[in-house]
């Protein structure tokens, strides 16, 4: 889980994803080509002599923009990927520079009509002058939260999806001469819009796209009603906001389960989307199919998956690549 870690801690909201990156290059050398796409997509090619199989997983995450400062030196913002105000609250955050803020809300203002707009954050900062040393407009603050197991589970922020190339990483270090043609691909831009997957498969046109991100559970109270419970090991997703997966792939990962004696279960997400909904639709179309991470509290601080069914999902993986 050590790579876990590291890469939950590098700075990657969406569009600035040069640190997770390189932290996944230097993981990955000497497993195959390596290349980074104009976009800023990262493959990673393991030649095989069989079928083209591309597994995507996205590397950005999601974060909070600076879009004006006040004289008093209060930063307000814009969202990149989709943030909840009530997640955000009292959360502190860290820029890439390293500045410390807080994200708050006018004391007097009542808490039931919370809106984005009437937050700020507050870097400590005397004045615009003085806030201006620390940041500048565009500059994107991440929660400053930290990585930690506990019991059979793992909590922190941006699991989503930083979950998803861990197990790519860990499978394509585990694999061996195999039968399939690998392509793993960490891609750029999916919370603003699975951008950079649709530009993912174009010089790759594999023949079957596996897509790994985080999914939503419903076992929490209050939660969703949902089919899908951590630590009941992967999710197959049946449909999503994005795609409907193709049932050649669905059965690929449930009978590759099945071989590597792993339980798991089918999802159908009635919100959000996955990279898998780009792939499928690059040229004349890729069957696609995505496995999930089930994970409660996605988009907050708090991300919270069970560690076997983390495990599961490398181990699927392997199989499916064999
Ligand atoms: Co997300
Ligand atoms: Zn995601």
């Amino acid at each position: 889980m050590k790579l876990l870690e590291k890469l939950v801690n590098s700075y990657s909201v969406s569009g600035l994803e040069n640190d997770a990156r390189q932290l996944l290059i230097n993981e990955l050398e000497g497993l195959g080509d390596i290349s980074v796409s104009t976009m800023g997509n990262l493959t990673l090619h393991i030649k095989g002599n069989g079928e083209k199989m591309l597994f995507a997983a996205h590397m950005d995450q999601i974060g909070l923009m600076v879009t004006y400062i006040e004289d008093g030196g209060f930063l307000r913002f814009a969202t990149v990927g989709g943030i909840e105000p009530r997640d955000i609250l009292n959360q502190r955050v860290r820029f890439q520079n390293g500045t410390i803020g807080c994200v708050c809300y006018g004391e007097k203002k009542e808490i039931k009509d919370i809106k984005l707009s009437d937050m700020y954050i507050d870097i400590a900062a005397k004045d615009k002058e003085d806030a201006e040393k620390k940041v500048s407009i565009g500059d994107c603050a991440v929660y400053d939260a930290s990585f930690m197991k506990n019991g059979d589970y793992v909590v922190s922020p941006y699991l989503d999806n930083k979950v998803g190339c861990y197990v790519l990483a860990e499978a394509a270090k585990r694999i061996k001469n195999p039968t399939k043609d690998l392509y793993f691909v960490f891609t750029v831009q999916e919370e603003i819009g699975l951008r950079g997957a649709k530009v993912a498969a174009f010089d790759i046109m594999p023949d079957y796209a596996i897509a790994l991100d985080v999914t939503a559970c419903g076992e929490t109270p209050d939660g969703y009603k949902m089919a899908v419970k951590t630590g009941e090991g992967i999710a197959i997703k049946v449909k999503d906001n994005s795609l409907i997966a193709h049932p050649a792939v669905k059965n690929m990962i449930a009978s590759a389960a099945e071989k590597a004696g792993k339980k798991y279960q089918y999802e159908v997400l009635e919100f959000g989307g996955t990279d898998g909904g780009a792939l499928q639709l690059s040229g004349n179309g890729i069957p696609t199919g995505v496995i999930s991470i089930p994970t409660r509290y996605t988009h907050t601080a708090n991300e919270t998956a069970n560690i076997k069914d983390i495990t599961d999902a490398i181990d699927v993986i392997c199989e499916i690549a064999k």
